[in-house]
């Protein structure tokens, strides 16, 4: 088994590094010029849609000097003919890394396991990893002289929510969600959140409403109410009411307080187009940033050299 990002603290002890060169890519021209991924080829594996993750990968790969191969599920022998430990092992033999967007969490588990190159979750249904890197990032971004945010989230207990607030409480912050009864996070992630807080000397914990739960947050986000693979489930909307983030909702939050999506987003639903395309809106900034932060940690994962030396050359702070 290589090492793998499965969940966001996974690279607990790197996260910090992993946002400050996220940045340094974003910002520093001369980054253009580091490419630490030549000659490797990344496989990505699409068991579900995505815009952000596959386009961000694919750019991302081929940026840093490799080569992106984006993978639909449904034409590869996986899941028909071939198990997900023969594929992995198949894979390894061929490229430096693996990407796997799936169903079960227990899928790209399995993957990881059989997989001799680094496995980088890209969703499944209980974590998204990659999405948390570029909302730290993001929040940073937008309010670096705040050092402990007040994060709360709004809607459904889900794959995003789940690794944000283990990210979050890993750097430090409070998060506050407001998810509806049979809606709420996975206990063990609570858990494991409730823990890094006490290290870190953040918080978590659960609002009885939405009301409650944006009173003077620093940041507010959410996410769709049905995921996807849930579609089926055609009452789960309706017990979502009253967790729509509106202008309204939001004014009682933080002045200077930034709004978050991973996108796509239903419009109208969890969320008002007037919050969308408001002044407080960092969405389009926080999909971008989903680039930034892989090609950091694509690095991380195959390239440990050019990790190591990155910082010092590039000049990136807190190296
Ligand atoms: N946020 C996100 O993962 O978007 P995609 O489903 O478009 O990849
Ligand atoms: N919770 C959503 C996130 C999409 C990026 C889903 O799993 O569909």
């Amino acid at each position: 088994m290589a090492e793998q990002f499965l969940r966001v603290d996974d690279l607990i002890e790197d996260l910090d590094r992993l946002l400050s060169w996220g940045e340094s890519l974003k910002n520093d021209s001369e980054a253009g010029d580091f490419l630490p991924l030549m000659d490797m080829t990344v496989a990505s594996i699409y068991e579900k849609p995505s815009t952000r993750t596959r386009i961000s990968f694919e750019v991302g790969v081929r940026q840093l000097g490799g080569h992106p191969m984006a993978l639909g599920a449904s034409e590869m022998q996986l899941g028909h003919k071939e198990s997900i430990a023969d594929t992995a092992n198949v894979l390894s033999r061929y490229v430096q890394g693996i990407t796997h967007r799936g169903f079960g969490h227990n899928d790209v588990a399995e993957l990881a396991e059989s997989s001799t190159v680094p496995v980088i979750n890209a969703l499944s249904d209980d974590h998204h990893p990659c999405q948390a890197i570029a909302d730290m990032m993001t929040i940073h971004e937008f309010a670096p002289e705040v050092e402990r945010q007040k994060i709360a989230w709004i809607g459904d207990g889900n794959n995003v929510l789940h690794d944000l607030m283990l990210a979050a409480t890993i750097l430090g912050h409070d998060v506050i969600y407001a998810t509806p009864d049979g809606h709420e996070p996975l206990p063990s992630v609570v858990n494991d959140a409730e823990a890094f807080a006490a290290e870190s000397g953040g918080t978590v914990k659960r609002s009885s409403s939405a009301e409650e739960a944006v009173e003077d947050a620093t940041v507010i986000y959410t996410d769709v109410f049905v995921s996807m693979g849930q579609e089926d489930d055609k009452n789960k909307l309706q017990d979502f009411e009253g967790y729509s983030v509106t202008r309204d909702l939001c004014s009682s939050a933080d002045d200077d307080h930034i709004f978050l999506h991973c996108l796509p987003a239903n419009r109208g639903v969890e969320v008002s187009d007037e919050v969308m395309d408001g002044p407080h809106s960092r969405v389009w900034d926080q999909a971008e940033n989903r680039l930034h932060a892989q090609k950091s940690l694509l690095t991380r994962l195959l390239n440990d050299a050019a990790w190591d030396t990155y910082g010092e050359v590039m000049g990136v702070e807190g190296w």
